[in-house]
């Protein structure tokens, strides 16, 4: 399959892997990258600019093929050393960088002088075409299914989609809800060039995580995801579990008055604890409604294989098969 996107970045499907937060190692973006699609490292789960050195050294080890870095705006009083961490990504030789949580333009003269591609997350049509006019070269469009930080708009793919489609020119991958052939091809009709998907890649064989994490994503339904600190204007999608329901009812108690202070407990510093240790209870973890369409743990070529047959699968016959002319002989 040939997109704007596909040739953008060098890879054989139109599949990219989002910045994952004590996720997206090395192994989980090589492995991405050698299934055909496009691997990211998350920028800021490594705790240096020199971390992060040593982990796309370490990808370049694992895999010849594309794959990025995801360089997260966070909204904090001591931010990271952003300067140093464009730097580690270009002299890397890294080529593409997926920038989000913020408008990326401090960064964009560098990336763009070093010749790097540049794809923004964002949550709306508004942030998309802000990207568009500073020089991204694609964006992702992540609507409100999807794990992590949905934005406040609260618009979901059926119509963000289009609405992208409709206003912007520079190519852009749905996010947000993607798990098969059939997010694929419905993406690809709503006027997307592929797909990003994050909590999908978690439950692969390769990923990076403790298997209680894996399981927790098979055995989870389309209903097991909350909504958290929306109070702050930060809201996160997260799976649900007892620090989750414990931090929704200090958000319900303490309402407007509610503050990050409040809530430190569920969410600060637990994603090693998670992610690692597999601790399913120690704190909110970004996970996406697409849980409920996760039921097994293949590898990422798996996956990716899958995923491509079913698409052209769907193409092929279900969909040219409702054009009465074309319906294959019984
Ligand atoms: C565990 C987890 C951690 C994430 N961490 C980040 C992050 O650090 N930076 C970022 O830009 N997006 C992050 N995301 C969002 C993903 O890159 C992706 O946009 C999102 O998962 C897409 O929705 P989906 O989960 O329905 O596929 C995270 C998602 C998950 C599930």
């Amino acid at each position: 399959m040939k997109t704007r996107i596909t040739e953008m970045f060098g890879i054989e499907h139109p599949i990219i892997q989002g910045g994952m937060h004590y996720v997206g190692f090395a192994e989980m973006a090589a492995a991405v990258s050698n299934a055909g699609g496009l691997g990211i490292i998350t920028g800021l789960t490594q705790k240096t600019p020199e971390d992060l050195a040593n982990e796309i050294a370490r990808c370049k080890d694992m895999t010849d093929k594309p794959f990025g870095v995801n360089i997260t705006f966070l909204p904090t009083l001591n931010p990271p050393d952003y300067p140093a961490i464009v730097k580690a990504v270009i002299d890397g030789g890294v080529k593409v960088v997926e920038t989000a949580g913020r408008n990326p333009s401090q960064v964009m003269p560098a990336l763009k002088e070093a010749g790097i591609k540049v794809i923004h997350k964002c949550t709306s049509v508004r942030h998309s075409l802000k990207a568009q006019e500073i020089g991204c070269d694609a964006v992702s469009v992540d609507g409100f299914e999807c794990g992590g930080h949905p934005g406040e708009d609260d618009v979901p793919n059926f119509i963000l989609l289009p609405r992208a489609a409709e206003e912007l020119e520079i190519p852009f991958v749905s996010s947000g809800g993607m798990a098969d052939g059939r997010s694929l091809v419905a993406s690809l009709a709503l006027g997307a060039e592929g797909m990003n998907m994050g909590t999908r890649f978690i439950a692969t064989k390769e990923a990076p995580v403790h298997e209680n994490v894996k399981q927790a994503l098979v055995a989870a339904s389309e209903l097991d995801t909350r909504l958290v600190m929306r109070p702050l204007r930060n809201t996160e999608r997260v799976l649900t579990n007892e620090a989750v329901e414990k931090l929704l009812e200090k958000e319900k108690r303490l309402g407007d008055e509610l503050k990050f202070e409040d809530i430190i407990e569920e969410v600060a510093g637990v994603y090693p604890k998670i992610m690692k240790e597999g601790e399913m209870d120690a704190g909110a973890w970004s996970c996406g409604m697409v849980a409920g369409l996760i039921h097994d743990i293949p590898t990422c070529k798996q996956l990716v294989d899958r995923i491509m047959a079913e698409a052209e699968d769907i193409i092929e016959q279900r969909l040219a098969g409702f054009q009465g002319a074309r319906v294959p002989a019984q």
